[in-house]
């Protein structure tokens, strides 16, 4: 790993929102007397009705709690919206530019947006939604799917946006946790030209499980079979509601979303977020991350989040944060490589973005095709850098901060979770030295501490440990949604008084953090979370499958490919059309994101005694490490572990 410093430039530390000693004055504050600190911060946000308490939480078994601001009260969407209407009204909330560049892009005021956002909360009320039911998002990165939100949270509807990547399985079992009695969709998505079936798959998993009403977005304008009584088009729905509609009073911890995403076992959880907390962390998270001021003409910095909203860093840093805190902001339908592998830089040029963020996986998949697709846009707006959603490698790093950036953007790479809400650990841009591949500093609030994995013991100084917080903090996730045990089994019972990251991480003599990537059976594909045992269950719902074993495995782009052994059923040919055939099923039972990378068949699985399956084996021949397997000894069948090795594909 590059130990190379970068010093923070001589212009950000004078002129960013926090230098060095700011970022440390605050953070000691923060930890000395969190009620103080969460106070102060607390009033970003317009509140209704102010809070009693700041902090009341606890991680012991017999005594578990996690509220913030509690008897405080406020709606979100008036946080994001109404409150700009004074002063920011006419400043463009969202630059939406589609897939296809040649395609007409389209400009949101913050007006704009607060009468969609009231239209449809209107709509939504004439549909029978009230306060505190579940509403399923399956859009395409257009903006109805920002107003869908923020409309959802004007009236108290708890969203859960389902990624339009997923297959109408993935989406029907979402749909059936969370109960919801209404999809918001749209006709098709378009995502590098190509498009996506969304009312299709919406009308496929609804054969799964019913739901009383889907209103339909005309996005490509295609004809889509609409069901009678169930079935209604968007703009129909929101063509006679009023332009206002008052926001509902909301206590600081009513549940705002329900977000689903894969853990080591089982099904994915659906992760619940509240309302006052996520506010007042996402908002100040967006703010010092990026350094999110007026510029010295007093005009919006352009900031650009890449993130789809379906995944956490959509909901937090494309809706939530940078809309409470009056921001502008380039909205992509689109993907990097289309057209052409010039795409990013060419939108940055043509909105003058600021502030850009993306995963690291688009940025090694850009990498790989040269600089000219870069050096060819001017990129000159460009002044800070952001990354996210895995690890990212020395190599990605000085190609962004060199190629991308030309040496003169800071680069922050935030570490955080769908269940923190918001960066956890990240430099800020005015007040951190970066170590290119450390996501270095804690925000504020945040107490990380490593543990010995299997002694359970802290550990202090420069030492690598599982990655646990200490404290609460206001953007932490509430609950599984339905299975509050699940939520403490999960986070909070390995290491009592912890709650568990599920990272491994190193802490250097300079106290920066180096996440070094899941410690569970949690796989990172280009940034995008999947439970082993999601896959391993897709598998063996094949009729031929007897069963199989998923590993993450080392990939140049993605940063973890997914490998599966299988092993097929007595007089199964393992044929080549069986394993395409099983990559198209995995596809087809979740969706194009975990699509495995190689299918090894296994006549037999290395298992202990006991019929345990040693991953660890699993694990070492996906990534080609097999010189040392380590202690076979154990297993029930030895000779399985040769066959694997004299089997494993090219
Ligand atoms: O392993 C860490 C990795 O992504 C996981 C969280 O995934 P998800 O809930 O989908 O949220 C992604 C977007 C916030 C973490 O447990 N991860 C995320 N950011 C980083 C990271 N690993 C290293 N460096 C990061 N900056």
């Amino acid at each position: 790993m590059s130990e190379e410093l970068f010093p923070v430039p001589a212009k950000w530390a004078q002129d960013a929102l926090l230098d060095a000693a700011g970022y440390a004055a605050k953070y000691q504050k923060s930890i000395e007397d969190p009620e103080g600190f969460w106070r102060e911060e607390a009033q970003r946000i317009d509140w209704m009705e102010p809070f009693s308490t700041v902090k009341n939480t606890s991680y012991a078994k017999d005594d578990f709690r996690i509220r913030w601001f509690e008897g405080g009260k406020l709606n979100i969407s008036a946080n994001a919206l109404d409150r700009h209407l004074a002063d920011k009204s006419d400043t463009v909330a969202i630059l939406w530019e589609p897939d296809d560049p040649a395609a007409p892009s389209r400009s949101l005021t913050y007006r704009d947006l607060h009468t969609e956002v009231c239209k449809l909360a209107n709509a939504l009320k004439a549909q029978g939604v009230a306060k505190g039911d579940r509403v399923t998002i399956y859009l395409p990165m257009v903006p109805e799917a920002a107003i869908a939100m923020l409309a959802c949270a004007r009236i108290g509807a708890v969203h859960s946006v389902v990624f339009a990547g997923f297959s109408p399985d993935a989406l029907a079992g979402r749909i059936e946790d969370c109960q919801s009695r209404i999809v918001l969709t749209a006709d098709e998505g378009l995502r590098g030209g190509k498009k996506v079936p969304l009312k299709a798959n919406v009308d496929a998993a609804l054969d799964k499980v019913a739901v009383d009403r889907v209103i339909v977005l005309a996005h490509t304008g295609t004809d889509v079979p609409m069901k009678a009584g169930r079935d209604i088009g968007w703009a129909e729905a929101v063509v006679d509601q009023p332009a206002i509609c008052e926001p509902e009073v909301m206590d600081a911890e009513d549940p705002l979303f329900i977000l689903y995403t894969s853990g080591s076992t089982g099904k994915p959880k659906g992760v619940l977020h509240t309302t006052g907390g996520y506010a007042v962390w996402t908002s100040m998270t967006h703010q010092y991350v990026f350094d999110y001021q007026p510029k010295s003409d007093g005009s919006n910095p352009v900031y650009w989040c890449a993130a789809d909203v379906g995944w956490v860093t959509g909901h937090s840093y494309v809706v939530y944060a940078p809309l409470i805190n009056g921001a502008t902001q380039v909205m992509f339908e689109g993907v990097p490589n289309y057209p052409d592998h010039s795409r990013f830089w060419q939108v940055i040029d043509k909105y003058q973005v600021d502030i850009f963020y993306a995963a690291p996986t688009a940025l090694r998949a850009l990498m790989r095709e040269g600089d000219e697709w870069v050096t060819r846009t001017s990129r000159k707006s460009l002044r800070l850098l952001g990354s996210v959603g895995e690890p990212i490698n020395p190599e990605a790093w000085d190609w962004y901060h060199r190629v991308v950036g030309e040496r003169r953007c800071p680069i922050v790479d935030t570490w955080w979770q769908t269940e923190t809400g918001g960066a956890m650990i990240t430099p800020l841009p005015g007040a951190t030295d970066l170590k290119p591949g450390s996501a270095s500093k804690p925000m504020f609030g945040v107490r990380p501490a490593l543990v010995d994995p299997e002694k359970g013991t802290l550990i202090d100084g420069a030492a690598s440990g599982a990655l646990v917080i200490a404290d609460s903090w206001p953007g932490q996730m509430r609950t599984v949604y339905g299975d509050h045990q699940r939520f403490f089994d999960t986070y909070f019972s390995q290491y009592p008084g912890y709650y568990f990251t599920g990272d491994g991480c190193r802490r250097d003599e300079d106290g920066y953090y180096w996440i070094t990537g899941r410690i569970d059976d949690v796989i990172n594909v280009s940034g995008h979370r999947m439970g082993t045992a999601e896959v391993e269950s897709a598998l063996v719902e094949h009729p031929l499958v007897a069963e199989a074993a998923v590993v993450g495995m080392p990939h140049e782009i993605k940063g973890q490919g997914i490998y599966a052994y299988v092993t097929t059923n007595a007089g199964t040919e393992d044929s080549e059309d069986l394993r395409k055939e099983l990559v198209q099923w995995v596809r087809k039972e979740i969706g194009p994101i975990a699509t495995p990378d190689v299918i090894q068949f296994a006549p037999g699985l290395p298992k202990t005694r006991s019929g345990k399956i040693m991953r660890r084996i699993l694990r070492k021949i996906a990534e080609n490490d097999t010189g040392n397997l380590g202690d076979t000894s154990t297993l029930a069948d030895p000779s399985v572990v040769d066959d694997l090795l004299a089997n494993r594909p090219q």
